[in-house]
């Protein structure tokens, strides 16, 4: 493999992200990695609302463009760019910018699964031995949480899934219980900080089937419903929100660490019982949610406890970002039948890792 720099596009949600990845065999470098977060914009809203992400997208990129990429696209050697999953009309401005640019410059253009992205965030870590395979992932994102098993470059088999709510989903809807701004996961988990995590025996979703699929439905409405305990007069109008009185913050942290407690633990435990099936030379974390302290404490006990290596990506390129998208793309353009005619090329908010 000759040495060869990626330019990433992504605008699958509420991030604007470019990045500049050379690569040379299994080792890559982040030359350039910028995001701008919408979060502010949509915290108004409580969530992201999609025409307001595709506005902002639009109004951000060309700026980032100018600012950080040659106008005639020297030294790019291929673009890749978020074709989905995510939100239709945040990726389409993503998708046509790279189309426009690989159309205009002639170089491959190279649809990247967001998914995949967030796998390929474990090989930005600068100075780190390029992971091995067999790799077992754990990805946890705000729309995301399969356990997936990489047998090599591009080729995945998801072992589980979730059957309802995302992990980094829960995260968010449980923070808006408790009156937390959007987005929820790193709120909650630092309000955990100073909780008891034994305090409420939080519901853990399937543990009890042999399968590796997840559920966090039961455990967010377990928590609704002892918020709601918590304050009588609700029970009598169940329709009304979930609190007027303010809980006690002692009360607050006590339910955050509880909550978080059992989404890490029934992570921990399917993954620990897909790693006795697959036995993996390895154990990746991957997707927002691996930006929570807790659960990366807990996945690399996991690893140690199986003798085996834990990869968990830095905090940057946890969350959403163009590098890992770019990282994907490089190993992706290996093989020129994955590059896209750009005409032809669409957003595509349904797609998958694997099948
Ligand atoms: O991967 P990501 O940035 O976007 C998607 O692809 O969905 O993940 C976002 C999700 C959100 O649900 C957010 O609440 C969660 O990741 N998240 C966290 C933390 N940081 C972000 N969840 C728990 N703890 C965190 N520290
Ligand atoms: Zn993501």
């Amino acid at each position: 493999m000759k040495k060869k720099a990626i330019l990433g596009i992504e605008t699958s949600c509420d991030e604007t992200a470019l990045a500049l990845v050379s690569g040379e065999g299994e080792q890559l470098t982040v030359e350039k990695s910028v995001v701008l977060s919408q979060v502010q914009e949509h915290a108004k809203y409580g969530g992201v609302v999609p025409e307001v992400a595709a506005r902002q997208h639009l109004e951000a990129i060309f700026p980032m463009l100018e600012h950080e990429v040659p106008s005639d696209g020297a030294g790019i050697d291929a673009i890749a760019v978020t074709q989905g999953p995510g939100l239709a009309p945040a990726l389409r401005i993503g998708v046509e910018v790279a189309k426009t640019l690989a159309w205009l410059w002639h170089k491959p253009l190279v649809p990247v699964s967001h998914l995949e992205g967030h796998l390929y965030a474990n090989w930005l870590s600068d100075g780190k031995r390029a992971p091995e395979f067999p790799i077992l992932a754990l990805l946890v994102s705000g729309g995301h949480t399969e356990l997936i098993l990489m047998r090599g470059h591009g080729d995945f088999e998801r072992l589980g899934e979730t059957l309802d709510d995302a992990a980094g989903e829960a995260f968010d809807k449980v923070a808006k219980m408790l009156e937390l701004s959007y987005p929820g996961g790193p709120a909650i988990s630092k309000l955990a900080e100073n909780g008891n995590p034994q305090a409420y025996d939080f519901p853990r979703g399937l543990l009890d089937r042999p399968d590796l699929n997840f559920s966090f439905s039961g455990l967010k409405t377990s928590v609704l419903y002892t918020l709601r305990k918590m304050n009588p007069k609700e029970q009598d109008e169940p329709r009304a929100s979930y609190r007027r009185e303010p809980l006690l913050p002692q009360v607050r942290q006590d339910i955050a660490a509880s909550f978080q407690e059992a989404v890490v633990d029934v992570l921990i435990r399917k993954t620990k019982r897909a790693a006795q099936r697959v036995e993996p030379a390895a154990l990746m974390l991957a997707g927002g949610v691996a930006a929570n302290r807790a659960l990366r404490a807990r996945f690399e006990a996991l690893a140690s406890e199986l003798g085996c290596p834990a990869l968990i990506p830095d905090f940057q390129f946890a969350t959403d970002n163009a590098a890992m998208i770019a990282a994907a793309g490089y190993f992706r353009a290996q093989d020129q039948r994955h590059f896209a005619s750009p005409p032809a090329l669409a957003a595509n908010p349904n797609l998958e890792i694997a099948k």
